[in-house]
């Protein structure tokens, strides 16, 4: 079977967030396990693009509204990802250094969708099924079965993975002339309250839709950014698959990224030589225990929040712990945090930005790590930090209430707190602080999170059996 993801990310093309880092390793598995999987990308002015070898496969063009657009298509040419890799570049639109943040992030996706069918129409590609991710893919569905000119891909069956509904692509009816031409009694296919809405396109057009837990399935019933009377009727045909980790690239026993490797037998000492590097770069203490906090500052991570748990915590002299934060976004949360860490030398490490590498050195060299999430279909985070034999302290929520299970209260491995607020999260920390005064239980419990298996391959499969299913019926 030959399956096409499309999707604005795929590490270590181009990543934001998870979303990028599902995109480099699910495909990986499935081609594995016997399936031609391709990623088609919009083409990023990145290091991986600069330095890989790419053969131009596709050239053509066609109009966006009144506007001519050139399109080139580009294969990376060894496979070195495990699956194939396509890169889509339109000048002025598909050339760029980030995948989000211009001002024409519509007229960029929606060129990126039509220039996809446009180049399979043209040169006679029929995949089994098309794969889309988020909203920038959003559109897909419903332009291979509403539009004369694919025709030939009416047949193709499509599936479409919600990783994050917060954010839709809601645009002005006014841009539905940018469109290919489309069958316009269908035009209610695109609406959702008076716009375009290309996630609600989505879920309505595609055969099958899925969240990236079970968990987040069930909330975007009763919370998904307006769209909850949709997912509520649209529900029979949803199904939730938790995330999987690429185990080969989040290993602390080969992590090309760390300082000191470790396995279960020594997480002990392997973490504490990981700690005092990442200590000494950050002017921290490596006798205290270190919680971490990983991620994008916005709502949905409640970043917001961090400042007033740091002072909650680091105020208090009684409190024995320092903190690394590592992250960006939301200018006000950037600067409290810089501002905090100054007040607090020694207590209190931050990196404001993006930084991959660090990341996995915080992970490695944490003893906890906090993810006081508003909003959280699946989180990786979590994943790796217990990969790494890092105790997860999380909200309940999403994602995280699948995948972590509290120590007390279900006899489980984490920490999990209820409602996203400060006091909670303060409350939830300071539990954690008693653990670590535990060491045997401390160390037993790294020993039991490193073991658990977060791995694709269950994933996957249920994946394979919806491509399955769905190719069977027509
Ligand atoms: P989301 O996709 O909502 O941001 P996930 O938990 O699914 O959340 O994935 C976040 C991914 O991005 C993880 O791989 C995490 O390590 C990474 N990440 C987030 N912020 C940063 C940062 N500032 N520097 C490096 N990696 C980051
Ligand atoms: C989104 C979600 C996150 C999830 C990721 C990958 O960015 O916010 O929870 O893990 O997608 O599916």
């Amino acid at each position: 079977k030959h399956i096409i993801h499309l999707s604005a990310e795929c590490y270590p093309v181009a990543k934001v967030g998870g979303l990028g880092d599902v995109l480099g390793s699910l495909p990986k598995y499935l081609q594995r396990a016997g399936l031609r999987t391709w990623v088609v990308m919009p083409w990023y002015n990145k290091p991986f693009v600069q330095q890989r070898e790419f053969e131009q496969v596709y050239t053509g063009s066609f109009q966006q509204g009144s506007r001519p657009l050139e399109v080139q298509v580009y294969k990376e040419k060894e496979d070195v990802l495990g699956f194939g890799l396509y890169l889509i570049k339109i000048p002025g639109l598909l050339d760029r250094e980030e995948p989000y943040g211009y001002t024409d992030e519509s007229e960029q996706f929606m060129a990126f969708q039509h220039a996809f069918l446009h180049w399979i129409t043209e040169t006679g590609i029929t995949p089994d099924v098309v794969h889309c991710h988020d909203h920038h893919t959003g559109l897909i569905p419903f332009l291979m079965y509403h539009c004369e000119r694919f025709a030939d891909l009416r047949h193709v069956p499509t599936v479409g993975t919600v990783h994050n509904g917060q954010y839709q692509g809601w645009m002005d009816w006014n841009k539905a002339i940018l469109l290919p031409p489309f069958d316009t009694w269908k035009w209610g296919l695109l609406d959702w309250s008076g716009v375009i809405n290309p996630l609600g396109a989505l879920i309505k057009c595609c055969s099958v839709f899925t969240t990236v837990s079970e968990g987040y399935l069930d909330e975007l019933m009763t919370q998904a950014n307006g769209l909850e009377r949709l997912f509520a009727m649209e529900r029979a045909k949803g199904v939730g698959i938790v995330n999987g980790i690429d185990t080969t690239i989040w290993d602390p026993a080969g992590d090309a990224m760390l300082p000191y490797h470790y396995r279960i037998a020594n997480v002990q000492s392997g973490k504490r030589k990981n700690k005092e590097f990442l200590s000494k770069a950050y002017g921290l203490d490596p006798e205290k225990p270190l919680l971490a906090f990983i991620g994008r500052f916005a709502g949905e991570k409640g970043a917001d929040l961090l400042p007033e748990i740091i002072e909650n915590l680091l105020d208090d002299a009684a409190v024995y712990l320092t903190i690394m934060v590592l992250g960006s976004g939301n200018p006000q949360v950037q600067a409290s945090i810089a501002y905090l860490a100054e007040r607090y030398p020694g207590k209190l490490g931050a990196y404001i930005g993006y930084q991959e590498e660090l990341s996995h050195r915080i992970y490695a060299a944490a003893d906890f790590l906090l993810m006081p999430s508003r909003v959280e279909p699946c989180g990786l985070n979590q994943l790796y930090s217990m990969r790494y034999g890092t105790i997860p302290v999380v909200r309940s929520t999403g994602g995280l209430k699948d995948t972590v299970s509290d120590i007390d209260v279900q006899n489980g491995y984490g920490i999990t707190f209820l409602d996203a607020n400060t006091a909670d999260a303060a409350e939830a920390i300071r539990r954690a602080l008693s653990l670590y005064a535990d060491n045997q239980r401390m160390q037993q419990l790294r020993k039991h999170i490193m073991k658990l298996d977060f791995s694709w391959d269950k994933s996957a499969a249920k994946y394979m059996e919806i491509y399955q299913n769905i190719t069977n019926k027509l």
